[in-house]
């Protein structure tokens, strides 16, 4: 229950104990430099750039949790926003549960958030939070889509993959981060739902409940292959261009 004597609060919950096998061998994926700053601290000042949240958990890598804890007070965040660094787990959903864990009981919207996506705008942040205080459960930014996708029967690497059918493409969305929900709800969901899944918001729907869309950002791709990086650096030396330094 919300107690409408005190401010809303929202924290965001940053998963970054991934170790990035798709982007080649190297650091864990959150500590690679994009534009000479860790991937990591992009993401979190993308959170704090938001006026709404005043808390940053951040998920670091099993054994990684002191050095991310030097790097983030190495990193100036803004005065509003406090920061809590705790170890992850095996996998993405073991680790935002960690992170879960670390939240003081006065949070109220949880907004979780790849660290892997690190230019997320700011405006895409406060409309997940925003759709979230107005009430819905679970928010998730989303784009269309620009392929089309096939569902196939999957084979091993190489042999080809018989098509079983091509779902209606203006139906479909890619979803993104940051997810962000009624803490609640998304502690229940993080309590019932043991299978595996790629999204927080796939959790909340095993529960009969409603996950709503909000238009996502191009920004606000996953740094996930090496040409991914290329992106970034390109997103970012765009922006220092328009800020005219
Ligand atoms: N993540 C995590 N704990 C894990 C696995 C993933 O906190 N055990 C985080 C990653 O750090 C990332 C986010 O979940 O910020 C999305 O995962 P993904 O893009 O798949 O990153 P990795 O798992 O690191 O990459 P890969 O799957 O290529 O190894
Ligand atoms: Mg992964």
């Amino acid at each position: 229950m919300s107690d409408q004597s005190r401010p809303y609060r929202t924290a965001a919950v940053i998963p970054a104990a991934g170790r990035g096998v798709r982007l080649g061998p190297g650091a864990p994926k959150a500590l690679r430099a994009l534009s000479g700053t860790p991937m990591l601290i992009h993401a979190v000042r993308a959170m704090a750039a938001s006026r709404a949240v005043s808390l940053v958990v951040v998920v670091a890598p099993p054994e990684g949790a002191p050095e991310v804890k030097n790097l983030l007070d190495a990193h100036a965040l803004p005065e509003r926003t406090d920061y809590l660094v705790v170890p992850g787990g095996e996998s993405r959903q073991e680790s935002v549960r960690l992170g879960l864990d670390a939240l003081p009981d006065d949070v109220d919207c949880v907004l979780v958030h790849d660290a892997a996506r690190p230019l997320v705008p700011v405006d895409t942040v406060d409309a997940v939070v925003e759709a979230v205080r107005d009430g819905a459960l679970a928010v998730v930014p989303a784009l269309p889509l620009a392929d089309t996708v096939k569902r196939v029967e999957p084979r091993p690497a190489g042999e080809p993959e018989p098509v079983v059918a091509t779902p209606e493409r203006a139906l479909l969305r890619a979803v993104q981060t940051p997810q962000g929900f009624d803490r609640e709800t998304l502690l229940r969901a993080h309590e019932t739902v043991t299978e595996d899944v790629t999204d927080d918001a796939s959790m909340v729907e095993q529960l009969g409940l409603q996950v709503v869309v909000v238009p996502g950002h191009e920004e606000a791709f996953k740094v996930t292959r090496p040409l991914d990086l290329v992106l970034a650096e390109a997103v970012l030396a765009r922006r220092r261009a328009n800020d005219g330094f």
